[in-house]
């Protein structure tokens, strides 16, 4: 029997065997689950789904919220694939896989483009097989690992199999930080940024209330409590913390690399972020959604050399 600690890794398909994969308990919203529905895809459970449509209740953009968020990331990681010449990615957070996931459109501009994938839901590791579908010049691994422990994931055989942090990387970090606390995604960023070399880039998407009236925002701690999910929207400060001084991604098209990254340092007052789809949109998007309705954060920074 083939037994897993909570750092197992799947490099081999084989190793999905059904009956080899524990702590599924279908009673229970998962955030992973439950995003899913809300995009639309058929990987979830009634549990999921009353979760899902609670959440909806008081928050009827959440749809579209995730719709925009998934568009957002596949944008950033075409821009950093594209223009910023990264060959090399950390998923962080990735959910359960959904067409185009990151490797599909990395190695659609590069073949031998590399990505690892983490997720802590057991549900996501079931559903591996869909992200070990590389190129044969690229690679891809997916660590069952939890962001909350990025030595973990640093130090994984897997990643360091895949990856070579010595040369820039591609971190994503879309609509995960918003589970974790404050000490735990400060620590979290901090140790994954201490470990990638100068000229790595973080994608980060993070929910907020920014843009609703407090007496919406005041109602997030009861949903809390009974959709059973520690979600925790921020402030554009907050968020802004995660990356300051980090160099911006400027969100406007129009600013061509390398100028979009080497002249303006994040602040970490918030006043930089934009919604994410305001991040560099490309037209294929004929929605026009408000702030208010997709209340996510989107931003895209560069690391540079601390000597
Ligand atoms: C809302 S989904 C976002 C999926 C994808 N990143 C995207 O933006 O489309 C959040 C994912 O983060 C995962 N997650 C939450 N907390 C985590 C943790 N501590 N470590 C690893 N993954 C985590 C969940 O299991 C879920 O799959």
């Amino acid at each position: 029997m083939t037994t897993r600690s909570p750092h197992d890794s799947v490099t081999d398909p084989a190793l999905e065997t059904p009956g080899a994969l524990p702590r599924i308990d279908t009673t229970v919203a998962h955030p992973a689950r439950r995003y899913n529905y809300w995009l639309g895809g058929k990987d979830h459970f009634a549990a999921d789904r009353e979760s899902g449509d609670l959440i909806a209740a008081t928050f009827p953009g959440v749809r579209e919220a995730a719709q925009q968020n998934r568009a957002f990331v596949r944008r950033a990681v075409t821009f950093l694939a594209g223009t910023a010449d990264i060959r090399q990615f950390i998923d962080l957070g990735v959910g359960i896989p959904l067409p185009p996931n990151t490797h599909e459109t990395v190695q659609e501009i590069d073949p031998t483009g590399r990505v690892v994938y983490v997720d802590n839901d057991p549900i996501v590791l079931t559903h591996a097989r869909a992200l070990l579908t590389s190129h044969p010049k690229g690679k891809t691994a997916y660590l069952d690992a939890d962001l909350r422990d990025p030595a973990s994931i640093l130090h994984h055989p897997d990643l360091r199999g895949t990856l070579d942090l010595r040369q820039p990387v591609g971190l994503l970090l879309a609509a995960v930080l918003h589970f974790l606390s404050d000490d735990e995604a400060t620590h979290a960023v901090h140790e994954l940024l201490r470990a990638l070399a100068p000229g790595s880039y973080v994608v980060l998407s993070h929910g907020t209330t920014d843009f609703w009236p407090a007496d919406r925002a005041v109602l997030v701690p009861g949903l809390q409590r009974s959709t059973e999910t520690p979600y925790r929207p921020r402030t554009g400060r907050q968020i802004a913390g995660f990356v300051a001084g980090l160099q911006l991604v400027d969100a406007d098209p129009a600013v061509p690399e390398p100028a979009a990254s080497t002249t303006t340092l994040i602040e970490d007052d918030g006043s930089q972020l934009v919604s994410v789809f305001r991040w560099r949109p490309d037209g294929t998007d004929a929605a026009q959604p408000r702030d208010d309705e997709v209340a996510c954060y989107g931003v895209v920074a560069r690391t540079i050399a601390t000597g």
